[in-house]
C-alpha cells in the first residue's frame, strides 16, 4: 500500500476474488489456473477451525500449495481467517505466502496487536466483521487496515444467500476507511455483485458461483462483467 513499503502492494480498482472454498480439491491447482487465466488477481483462500465457526477448512498447507501459481500469474493470496485467537497464526500463514491476512474483530480481544503483527510479518492486514457486528466497530481500528471485510452471509458455509443489510454496511465501511479496499464475502454472484459496488464494496469474493459452475472461468468473466470489474 502507499506510502507503507514493508507490505504486499493489493491490486487496485474493482475485483472478483474467487475462493477456494467451492473448487474441487483434488483438482485444485488445475481449478486455480483456471481463474488465473481467466483474469482473476486475489485468489481467496477461507480458512476455518471448528471453533470460531462449525466447519474445518483449509490451513496454511493449501495456502501454501497454491502460493507459487498465484504470484507467478501477478495475483495474490488473500487469506480470510475465521478462526479463533488469529494472532498464534499469522506467522505461518505468511510463511505459506499470504499477500493479505484478514482476521475477524469478534475472534480476538486484541484487534490493534494482531493488525501490527499481519504487518510485522510482511502482509497486508484486514479484519472482517459479520453480519451482526455494526460498521462502527472498526472506527478505532479502520485507520490502520489496509482492508476492510464485510460478510454478507453468516461465516461458516458457500451457497448462502446474500444478506439484504450489506449495501448500507459497505457504505459504511467506506467511509471509515477511505485509502482501505472494501471486501465483500458471501453470495456473490452476476446478480448481486452490481449492488455491492454501487455500495462501495472493490473486491467480491464468489466461491459457488465461480467453483459451483461447470465453467468456472466463464463464470468469473461473467461476474467480473456484471460488477465493472478489472
Ligand atoms: C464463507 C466464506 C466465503 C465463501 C463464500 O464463510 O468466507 O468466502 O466461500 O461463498 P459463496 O460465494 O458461495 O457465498
Ligand atoms: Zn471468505
Amino acid at each position: 500500500m502507499e506510502g507503507r513499503a514493508d507490505v504486499h502492494r493489493l491490486p487496485a480498482g474493482c475485483r472478483v476474488a474467487p475462493s477456494i472454498l467451492s473448487a474441487d480439491f483434488a483438482r485444485l491447482g488445475e481449478q486455480v489456473d483456471e481463474v488465473l487465466a481467466a483474469g482473476a488477481r486475489v485468489i481467496h483462500v477461507d480458512v476455518m477451525d471448528g471453533d470460531f465457526v462449525p466447519p474445518i477448512t483449509i490451513g496454511p498447507l493449501v495456502a501454501s500449495a497454491i502460493a507459487d501459481r498465484v504470484h507467478g500469474a501477478g495475483a495474490i493470496v488473500d487469506c480470510h481467517l475465521m478462526i479463533a485467537r488469529p494472532e498464534a497464526q499469522v506467522a505461518e500463514f505468511a510463511r505459506a505466502g499470504a499477500d493479505s491476512i484478514t482476521v475477524h474483530a469478534e475472534a480476538t480481544a486484541h484487534l490493534n496487536r494482531v493488525v501490527h503483527a499481519i504487518h510485522e510479518s510482511g502482509c497486508s492486514a484486514g479484519v472482517a466483521i459479520n453480519p451482526a457486528t455494526p460498521a462502527g466497530a472498526l472506527e478505532a481500528i479502520a485507520a490502520d487496515c489496509d482492508l476492510l471485510l464485510c460478510m454478507s452471509v453468516n461465516p461458516g458455509w458457500g451457497g448462502q444467500a446474500f444478506l439484504p443489510g450489506t449495501p448500507a454496511k459497505l457504505t459504511a465501511l467506506a467511509g471509515l476507511a477511505p485509502a482501505a479496499v472494501i471486501e465483500v464475502d458471501g453470495g456473490i454472484d452476476a446478480a448481486t455483485a452490481p449492488a455491492a459496488v454501487a455500495a462501495g464494496a472493490a473486491w467480491l469474493v464468489a466461491g459457488s458461483a465461480v467453483f459451483g459452475a461447470a465453467d468456472p472461468a466463464a463464470a468469473y468473466a461473467g461476474i467480473a462483467a456484471a460488477a465493472g470489474a478489472d
